[in-house]
């Protein structure tokens, strides 16, 4: 039988696959759906200071090979995770994830801290790349902020964590991200991708916008991002020293596109469209897929094939 456990950030998953941050977490509720799932693990909504009520609806739509999204950060607010993550039991074998999304530096220094305090076994993803709020331009396309982002909040975590990016086009930015990122010991994993930033999606009949928030504009997820999610998740593998593992996301829907984000240098995968699509079953699905998969290449384990896609 295949093994598909990994450890992320020194910290073992006993298989690969969670939620993409954002699908079936926001709520205690959801996050037992995930418990109880076959996932290897699960990461809360990214939280703001406050709680918020998001942007007005409809802000997701399912389209044609994937789907678009401005949610505006629905969340109950850091203490809502806080006590979540309080209350965790940590001797399962599922390890709990925790993603922070403050509106201002400010707001990451005082969630980073009360984490820090309250000294829980949980692992944070800093969240670079929310692209939907309105007026707000995200840190992973600001390299300045983004330096002093994380100088700012390595010494207050103080322990290994990891960030989630948003997807980049162009050589010279994967390259100065990296550079920057290999400057921070602790940053231990990126999580790539966060959606591709507002896209349109019209409908053809009505002439109409699908979501609502921000004239249409959306983040696109599912397949139509697989390709642009591979390269990014290649290009940090390849970039990032000291041990840093990257997390990848994007355009998984079946164990096919799983093994191709290992292929690419994954050493976990994040299911964000597809689990929203298809509920928490999607986990046992996939997982018995990318077994399959592994088994017919005669692959034992996700070492055996991380990060080993041939070049012509
Ligand atoms: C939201 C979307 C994102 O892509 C993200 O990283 C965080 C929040 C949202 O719209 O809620």
């Amino acid at each position: 039988m295949a093994d598909l456990s990994t450890s992320i950030a020194g910290v073992r998953l006993p298989n690969l696959f969670f939620n993409a941050s954002g699908v079936w977490c926001q709520h205690e509720a959801e996050l037992a759906d995930l418990l109880k799932s076959e996932s290897g693990s699960l990461i809360t909504k990214s939280a703001t200071f406050e709680q918020r009520q998001g942007n007005p609806e409809p802000r997701y739509k399912p389209l044609a090979g994937g789907s678009i999204n401005s949610m505006g950060l629905p969340n109950e607010g850091f203490e809502y995770y806080l006590e979540y993550a309080k209350k965790f039991d940590y001797s399962q074998e599922k390890p709990l994830f925790i993603s922070l999304s403050g509106l201002s530096l400010e707001d990451n220094k005082k969630m980073c801290q009360a984490f820090a305090d309250a000294k829980l076994d949980c692992i944070l993803e800093v969240n670079f790349s929310c692209p939907n709020v309105p007026g707000k331009p995200q840190l992973g396309y600001d390299m300045e902020a983004m330096e002093a982002a994380l100088t700012a909040l390595a010494p207050i975590i103080n322990k290994p964590f990891g960030i989630k990016l948003p997807p980049y086009f162009d050589i010279a930015h994967f390259d100065a991200v990296a550079a920057i990122i290999n400057k921070f010991d602790q940053v231990q994993f990126v999580t790539c991708v966060n959606s591709v930033g507002n896209g349109l999606a019209i409908d053809f009949e009505t002439e109409t916008a699908l979501i609502k928030p921000k004239d249409g504009f959306g983040g696109l997820g599912g397949l139509m991002i697989l390709q642009t999610a591979l390269a990014n998740v290649n290009a940090f593998h390849r970039r990032l020293t000291g041990g840093k593992q990257v997390i990848g996301v994007g355009g998984v829907t079946s164990g096919k596109e799983a093994f191709l984000h290992v292929l690419a240098g994954a050493s976990a995968v994040q299911i964000g469209t597809q689990l929203k699509e298809e509920g928490p079953a999607a986990f046992g699905r996939i997982k018995k897929e990318l077994e399959e998969i592994m088994a017919a290449k005669g692959y034992k384990s996700l070492d055996d094939f991380r990060g080993k896609v041939k070049t012509l």
